[in-house]
């Protein structure tokens, strides 16, 4: 099981303390210029990937006592609990096993007696016939013509995810079929994307895990109506909804036979369900094919992180980055910047994937921490961002680690585009690093022969202080295998960083108490039963009551 210790109590905790006052005041520049083996040293490779984490504020030393931490804080014993199927989610009493759903060895996975691998290569062969189907066009609407467009209707990971994979993968997109996504509970949502789509040649995948989300549910009788408005007869539904959900029982009450119905397991979380049957929409989108190599890349990413020394161990070492910026630091945001227009939707899959995981305030004894957990993780795609928020990072008044990632090769290889869009990655990390001193600012000044009054006054805005933390991952390609293996990387990464933070990862009981508010406010709202509000609650529903 999960080890229950104070992070703050470990001997390691008080020597990064010291460390932190050492290395705090030392520039980047100056770590770079002692040590010209720095890059190499600090960067680690796995498979087609480099993962460069030397412009971080770091020596070997913070590694070695950051490494020392995760073992006080038993973080291989956590691992193998995790890989094992010890019932870490405690608050939920539940197995954590996405692992399983991208596990392609012969070896048995045993879950309460059952060998849990025989069930996901059964879903997986039923979501393989499914997408093969649906190519073939052996799987028709209720017209008997091929479906052309495909709505996943889902919201949190039952949407985040597969949006973001079918983003990302867009090139290997299967010819003649587009995938559409509905997920807010806004009707505009639905309404945008109904207005363009035809229901004879239509697929509803419905995914929700619990099948109760109100948004999905919601979503999903509307999509049905509009559905019927033209097919007329309930017969019909059958052939063109499906649904991706761990509650079989309330799936056959929206009417969704058992045959159309993907499974999955409840030690699959939300946020960590796109490699099971929450990811039909991408099989569908890219090939069932795509989608396995989604899960090769994953399952490789798992090996390592399971075998490798912690010194060694990338995903390790990118959680212990952040416990060093969030809690030695004092950092409150993270950004992530993914200088590749496919993976564009990276950031938002990340807020939910880290935010809903560690975004607690009790540990694991129930006690209230008395240190920071999850940073506020945010970003967008370079060189957009550069043009939006970079200034915010070069020079405003708070420390922001950054993410940098990237492919090498362009999926769309068009003139200059990728070196030019390299360059600025290159560049900004470089930049964001050095900083520009007073010196080299006042030379650039004086090139332009300004008055020195004027060359005085201008100089310090045109200061960078540099010294801003960021990580390179690159990898040669944006492949399904490595998007997998990027992606695991991450998931390993938030578990870790829980684990360290001593809280529990797989739950989210804050998302549950707005459920409950919103179940309350909506009766009211349709049905009229008075309520005890404060004034300013009150005051609004009055206002949409006599104006909605
Ligand atoms: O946001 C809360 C949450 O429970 C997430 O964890 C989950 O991904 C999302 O709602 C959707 O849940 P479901 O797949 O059960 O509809």
């Amino acid at each position: 099981m999960l080890r229950n210790t104070t992070p703050t109590s470990c001997a390691s905790w008080a020597e990064l303390q010291v460390h932190y006052q050492q290395l705090q005041p030392q520039h980047l520049r100056g770590l770079f210029a002692s040590d010209p083996e720095r890059a190499a040293k600090l960067s680690f490779r796995f498979e087609d990937f480099i993962f460069d984490l030397s412009k971080n504020r770091i020596t070997d030393e913070t590694l070695n006592l950051l490494v020392q931490l995760a073992e006080e804080m038993g973080v291989p014993g956590a691992i193998e609990s995790m890989f094992t199927g010890e019932k870490i989610n405690a608050t939920e009493n539940r197995a954590v096993l996405h692992t399983a759903l991208r596990n392609f060895s012969d070896q048995e996975l045993l879950l309460d007696g059952e060998n849990i691998l025989d069930e996901v290569r059964d879903v997986l062969k039923q979501m393989q016939q499914f997408c093969d189907g649906i190519h073939s066009g052996s799987i028709t609407g209720y017209t008997g013509k091929r479906f052309r467009h495909i709505v996943n209707i889902g919201i949190g990971g039952s949407h985040l995810g597969p949006q973001m994979v079918c983003e990302a993968l867009k090139i290997y997109q299967q010819p003649d079929l587009e995938v559409h996504f509905i997920s807010n509970v806004d009707g505009t949502d639905a309404a945008e994307v109904l207005r363009k789509l035809d229901p004879e040649i239509t697929l509803f995948i419905i995914a929700s895990k619990t099948f109760t989300t109100k948004e999905t549910i919601t979503n999903a009788h509307t999509a049905r109506n509009w559905f019927l408005e033209q097919a007329k007869d309930v017969v019909h539904v059958s052939k063109h909804f499906v649904a991706l959900s761990t509650n079989t029982a309330e799936v056959e009450k929206f009417g969704i036979a058992p045959e159309n119905t993907f499974r999955f397991w409840d030690w699959v979380g939300g946020r960590f369900s796109l490699w099971s049957a929450i990811g039909l929409s991408i099989a569908c989108a890219v090939g069932y094919q795509n989608f396995e190599q989604l899960l090769r890349g994953a399952e490789s990413m798992d090996k390592h992180f399971r075998k490798a020394p912690l010194r060694q161990n990338i995903p390790v070492l990118i959680a212990l980055l952040s416990i060093w910026y969030t809690n030695f630091f004092n950092c409150q945001t993270h950004a992530i910047l993914p200088y590749d227009q496919y993976m564009r939707l990276l950031p938002e899959f990340l807020q939910q994937l880290m935010m809903e995981s560690n975004g607690k305030s009790t540990d694991r004894n129930g006690q209230p921490v008395t240190y920071q957990t999850q940073p506020v993780i945010w970003g967008a795609a370079g060189t957009n961002s550069q043009h939006s928020f970079f200034q915010l990072i070069h020079q405003g008044t708070i420390l922001i680690p950054c993410d940098f990632i990237a492919a090498a090769q362009s999926n769309n290889p068009i003139g200059e585009h990728q070196a030019l869009l390299l360059s600025n990655f290159f560049a900004q990390t470089e930049a964001l690093m050095q900083g520009k001193t007073r010196d080299e600012v006042r030379a650039e000044l004086q090139q332009k022969n300004l008055p020195e009054a004027e060359l005085e006054a201008l100089l310090p805005h045109k200061l960078f202080r540099g010294n801003k933390p960021t990580t390179s991952i690159m990898m040669k390609q944006l492949t399904p295998y490595n998007l997998g293996a990027l992606l695991a990387m991450y998931e390993h990464k938030t578990f870790v960083q829980g684990v360290i933070w001593n809280i529990y990862s797989f739950d989210q009981w804050g998302v549950e108490l707005g459920k409950q508010l919103a179940t309350t406010i909506e009766k009211e709202l349709l049905q009229d039963t008075p309520a005890n509000h404060d004034s300013s609650t009150q005051m609004l529903i009055n206002y949409y009551k006599s104006n909605g």
